[in-house]
């Protein structure tokens, strides 16, 4: 029975714990051949291990196909190295989930810039970079006519970034960028073929239980195969693997939640509401009547109903 990614090569950033492990084993359970890049870091981005190692033994169990990978996705040599090991361990390269993570929170006022520059560097750094040469790499494919490229780019952005969030000016101004980075590269690669989508996942993770009132973590595979936890850390990643197939070549450019049993389609910045017009220079000293409207007053924080 042919599977929904077989023969296909993905690489799961950060998917040594959490949702990045459950991606990984999802799309390995659907025939991608899986290469698991895990620093091993704590959840503030200090220290690094080995691991990848568990993930790819869960995949390798279960009868899939993995290797293991502890690259920095905010290093450029890391990168690079990520996209030529997947393609000389297996040939070629379909899919990037960019996933790995790290928070740093703190009000902006206590938060060093040291945990900005840190926590930009992973998620939109990391992103970027293996956007950056996932898309040399697919170029250089569609120019030699090899056949359609059917490249995919999963990023991983939050509602913090979405709608906002206290106290992560840092995580909430990348997961932005993020999604930011899906509609740019969306309509730069679409004409070889490759789809950028970003979602924005929920689970209980390492990461989540550093915020308070948030449970425990827990790892995908602490849940049996039909056990339904409303915050399993694989939740979203059903998702991905459709994203990730060829059936989903029509959706790009696309921003997504996946929280609980839902899945969201975002809507990014429209022009939703005029509030004025026909003035040819406007004058300063006369513009607080047009923000005298109440629509201000019901969108500032802390004024809202
Ligand atoms: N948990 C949630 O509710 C939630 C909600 C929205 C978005 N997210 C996002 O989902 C992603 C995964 O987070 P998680 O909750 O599974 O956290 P997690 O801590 O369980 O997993 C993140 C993994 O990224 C790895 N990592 C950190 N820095 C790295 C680097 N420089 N290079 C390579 N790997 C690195 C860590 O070692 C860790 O294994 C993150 O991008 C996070 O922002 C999580």
């Amino acid at each position: 029975m042919s599977r929904l990614l077989d023969g296909k090569v993905a690489i799961v950033t950060g998917a040594g714990h959490g949702i990045g492990r459950g991606h990984a084993l999802e799309l390995a359970k659907h025939g991608a051949s899986v290469l698991v890049n895990d620093l091993g870091t704590e959840v503030d981005g200090t220290g690094s291990g080995r691991d990848a190692d568990a993930t790819v033994a869960l995949i390798t169990d279960r009868g899939g196909v993995a290797v293991a990978n502890y690259g920095d996705v905010g290093s450029e040599r890391d990168t690079k190295e990520m996209v030529d090991q997947a393609v000389e361990t297996f040939g070629r390269l379909d899919i990037v989930v960019n996933n790995a993570g790290i928070v740093r929170d703190r009000v902006v006022w206590k938060m060093t810039p040291e945990d900005f520059d840190l926590v930009m560097r992973v998620h939109l750094r990391g992103s970027w970079l293996m956007t950056h040469f996932a898309a040399i790499h697919w170029r250089s494919i569609a120019q030699k006519a090899e056949g359609p490229v059917r490249g995919r780019i999963v990023n991983t952005t939050s509602g913090a970034g979405l709608v906002g969030n206290f106290g992560q000016s840092n995580y909430a101004t990348a997961k932005a960028a993020i999604a930011g980075l899906t509609l740019t590269t969306s309509l730069e690669l679409y004409s070889i073929g490759v789809t950028v989508n970003a979602i924005g996942p929920g689970g209980l993770t390492r990461l989540s239980a550093t915020i308070p009132g948030f449970d425990a973590a827990i790892e995908p595979d602490e849940l049996g195969d039909d056990e339904y936890h409303p915050l399993d850390p694989a939740g979203s990643s059903p998702v991905v693997a459709w994203l990730a197939s060829d059936e989903a070549q029509h959706v790009t450019g696309q921003v997504i939640r996946v929280l609980r049993d839902r899945i969201y389609l975002m809507e990014g910045w429209t022009e939703a509401v005029e509030v004025a017009s026909g003035e040819r220079r406007w004058d300063a000293t006369k513009l607080g009547t047009v923000f005298a409207t109440d629509i201000f007053k019901t969108r500032a924080p802390g004024l809202r109903a």
